[in-house]
C-alpha cells in the first residue's frame, strides 16, 4: 500500500485529480470507478477545471459510482445520481449511456444489484477506482460486520454513518436507511485503487487500513491485499501513522 501524505486538502485533490486525467490521457475509453461524498469534491473540481481547458475529452469514458441511497430519486438533492451530475457529469462532455449509477428507486433491490455487477463485470476491469473512506472504516457502503460481502448488495447503513451523513439532510430521519453498494470483490476487482482520506476524524480509520490486521470490521483494511493501492491523505488523516 503505497501512502502519500499531502501537507493540505488541495494538494490531495489535485494529485487525484492527475491521476484521473493521466488515467484518461492514456486510455481515452477508459473505465473509472467514482465515489461521492465531501472528500472528493476537490478532485472533481480540479478534473472539470482541466477540461475547460480543452486538453482533454470524456466521450468514450466509461464510469461506475459505488453507491446509492435506497428510496432519493434521482433529482432530489442528497441522491448520488445528483451529486454526480452537479458536481462532475454536467460540466464535461461523458455520454449519459455511459454513466452507471445504481438506480436507488428500482422496484427489485435483488435484481438491481445482480445487473449492476454484471454491467462493472461487462465493461472489462475498472481502469482505475477512486474510494473515500468512512470513520467506521467503510468504502463504498461496504459497513463494518461478520464477514466481506463480495458483489453488489443492499446495505443497512449503520447509525454512525447516518448520523456523519446526516449532516447534508434537513432532518436526521430523512437520511435513508438502506443503500445499494459494490461489494469487496466487485472493488478489489479494480486494476488500480486510489483511496483519499482528510481531516483528524478519518486519523484512526486510516491507521487501521494501513497497519491493523485485514478484518470485516474495519473493511478498507481488505485494501492491504490489492497490490496497486494509493492512499492519497492529508498531515490530519496521517496523524496516527
Ligand atoms: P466523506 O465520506 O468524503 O464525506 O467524508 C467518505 C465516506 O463515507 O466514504
Amino acid at each position: 500500500m503505497e501512502v502519500i501524505t499531502k501537507s493540505n486538502y488541495q494538494e490531495m485533490s489535485l494529485l487525484a485529480a492527475k491521476y484521473l486525467l493521466d488515467t484518461v490521457k492514456g486510455k481515452s475509453d477508459a473505465v473509472i470507478g467514482l465515489p461521492t461524498g465531501s472528500t472528493p469534491l476537490g478532485m472533481y473540481s480540479a478534473v472539470v477545471e482541466e477540461y475547460r481547458k480543452n486538453t482533454i475529452s470524456f466521450q468514450n469514458v466509461k464510469t461506475f459510482n459505488l453507491d446509492e441511497y435506497i428510496g432519493l430519486i434521482k433529482t432530489d438533492e442528497n441522491s448520488y445520481y445528483n451529486f454526480m451530475n452537479t458536481n462532475l457529469f454536467s460540466h464535461i462532455d461523458i455520454k449519459k449511456e455511459n454513466i452507471h449509477i445504481p438506480d436507488g428507486m428500482t422496484g427489485d433491490v435483488k435484481k438491481e444489484c445482480t445487473n449492476y455487477e454484471n454491467k462493472v463485470r461487462q465493461a472489462g476491469s475498472m481502469d482505475i477506482l477512486f474510494l473515500g473512506i468512512g470513520k467506521n472504516g467503510h468504502i463504498g457502503f461496504n459497513e463494518p460486520g461478520d464477514f466481506f460481502e463480495p458483489y453488489t448488495h443492499e446495505v443497512q447503513l449503520k447509525q454512525n454513518t447516518i448520523n456523519a451523513n446526516s449532516r447534508f439532510f434537513e432532518n436526521i430521519h430523512d437520511v435513508p436507511t438502506t443503500a445499494i453498494t459494490m461489494g469487496i470483490k466487485t472493488i478489489l476487482s479494480a486494476k488500480k485503487i486510489v483511496l483519499l482520506a482528510e481531516g483528524e476524524s478519518k486519523a484512526e480509520a486510516v491507521a487501521e487500513m494501513v497497519n491493523g490486521k485485514i478484518t470485516p470490521r474495519l473493511p478498507a483494511s481488505i485494501l492491504q491485499l490489492h497490490d496497486n493501492i494509493t492512499v492519497i491523505i492529508d498531515k490530519k488523516a496521517a496523524g496516527n501513522l
